[in-house]
């Protein structure tokens, strides 16, 4: 290193330490959520553990895949849950795993709602949401034997059933931490459960669950005042997508929904004397992931304005999500767009991504053929690795 500043010795920010709450991490790499559908009846397989395991670093922070918090919260074939003793049990294999190499990983808690069939639903029932209309004929879902379906008519929620859906998350959580996750996210985004209550787009209700943007946010509010109180704040992340249409999720008025979910989290914040551990949001420019490559494009700065809006809105960690390349997620960090960049279809295919990115070297593509098939190898573990020619470029701590 003779002749190098010590300024070209720094490691870019994207690279550097950040302090989440309890948790110290040594890059702002995460590993966004994502649906593989390699579980077998609810339950994650060895596969997982492996997986997960390929995509951790020490100190690196991993998101899980959607996990059911009930029966009801299915909508894909395979997705592992996280309400019975058998799902906690093997998700320890995960987590140890994953812990065993350095990582800090949460569990994301999902319940998709209306963006389900009464084949993933126990006794054939309708999906259950805020709402009995169903998702629009635009968008298909992936059925048990591959081929893809219609969104049947779901049956909206009464007000009175709507408790015993936040106590599934809060039983979820504790079942996560007994499991040995660091944390759990709370999937508001997406169209799915949450998102499905949030937005004037889809919730029609007349009840004090809908309408004014207080009661749209209450059941999301609600959910995540259970969990925090049930396993801390300094364990609950939250994601949102107020931009994002995903499965019909529009709302007429993106900006005020997005700060209205903001105020209520640092007011819960303030309440409860404890930062949440973060707020991960999806960025407008990536929808559509199930479906195609290009959703629907705002126009880049209308989407930074909103990002920078919520993130400077928000008292805690903020984590952006959504067609983030090296060069974006460097600006972004770099610029204090973000405090942590999760990145989706290229860990997929690069389970040596923070490697790759810090090294600036080349990215296996990604084969969306495979994302949702069922093999426990490929298109899931057989992504290779930076080959060991290249290992001598590799700094000391991710070797
Ligand atoms: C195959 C696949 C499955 C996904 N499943 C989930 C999920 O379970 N939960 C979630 O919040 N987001 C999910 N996402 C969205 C990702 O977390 C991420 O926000 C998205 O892929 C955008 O990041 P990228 O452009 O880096 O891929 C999924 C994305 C993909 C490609």
């Amino acid at each position: 290193m003779a002749g190098t500043s010590s300024d070209q010795r720094k490691p870019h920010p994207l690279f550097s330490p950040y302090k989440m709450g309890k948790f110290n991490l040594s890059h702002r790499v995460v590993l966004a959520p994502m649906t593989r559908c390699r579980a077998l009846n609810g339950i994650p397989q060895p596969a997982l553990v492996e997986y997960y395991t390929q995509r951790a670093t020490d100190g690196g922070f991993l998101i899980t895949e959607g996990t059911m918090i009930s029966p009801t919260a299915a909508g894909f074939p395979h997705v592992p849950g996280i309400y019975s003793k058998e799902q906690v049990e093997a998700w320890k294999k995960v987590v140890d795993a994953v812990h065993g190499k350095g990582g800090v990983i949460f569990c994301q808690l999902w319940h998709v709602g209306r963006a389900s069939h009464q084949v993933y639903q126990p006794g054939g029932a309708a999906p259950i949401s805020s709402t009995s209309k169903p998702i629009s004929k635009r968008w298909r879902i992936l059925m048990p034997d591959a081929t893809h379906g219609t969104y049947p008519e779901p049956r909206a929620l009464a007000t009175y059933e709507i408790a015993e859906v936040v106590e599934h998350y809060r039983q979820s959580a504790l079942n996560a931490i007994e499991a040995g996750f660091d944390g759990i996210e709370i999937h508001g985004a997406h169209g799915y459960l949450i998102d499905q209550f949030l937005k004037d787009g889809i919730n029609d209700r007349t009840d004090e669950y809908g309408g004014s943007i207080a009661n749209r946010c209450k059941f999301l509010i609600q959910v995540v005042q259970a969990v925090v109180a049930a396993i801390g704040a300094d364990r609950v992340g939250v994601r949102m997508s107020p931009a994002i249409d995903h499965l019909d999720a529009m709302d007429s008025d993106p900006l005020n929904l997005g700060l209205a979910v903001v105020e209520r989290l640092n007011k819960l914040q303030q309440d409860v004397g404890s930062k949440l551990a973060y707020l991960h949001v999806t960025q407008p420019r990536y929808t559509a992931y199930g479906q195609t490559e290009a959703g629907r494009h705002g126009s880049e700065d209308e989407e930074a304005r909103l990002m920078r809006t919520w993130r400077r809105a928000y008292w805690g960690t903020f984590i952006c999500s959504g067609g983030f390349t090296r060069e974006l997620g460097m600006v972004a960090v770099a610029q204090g767009d973000a405090d942590l960049v999760s990145y989706g279809r290229h860990f997929i295919s690069n389970p040596d991504l923070v490697t790759r990115l810090e090294l600036d070297a080349p990215l296996n593509r990604y084969v969306r053929a495979t994302f949702y098939t069922q093999d426990p190898v490929v298109g899931y573990t057989d992504y290779p690795f930076l080959s060991k020619g290249n290992g001598s470029k590799l700094p000391l701590s991710r070797l």
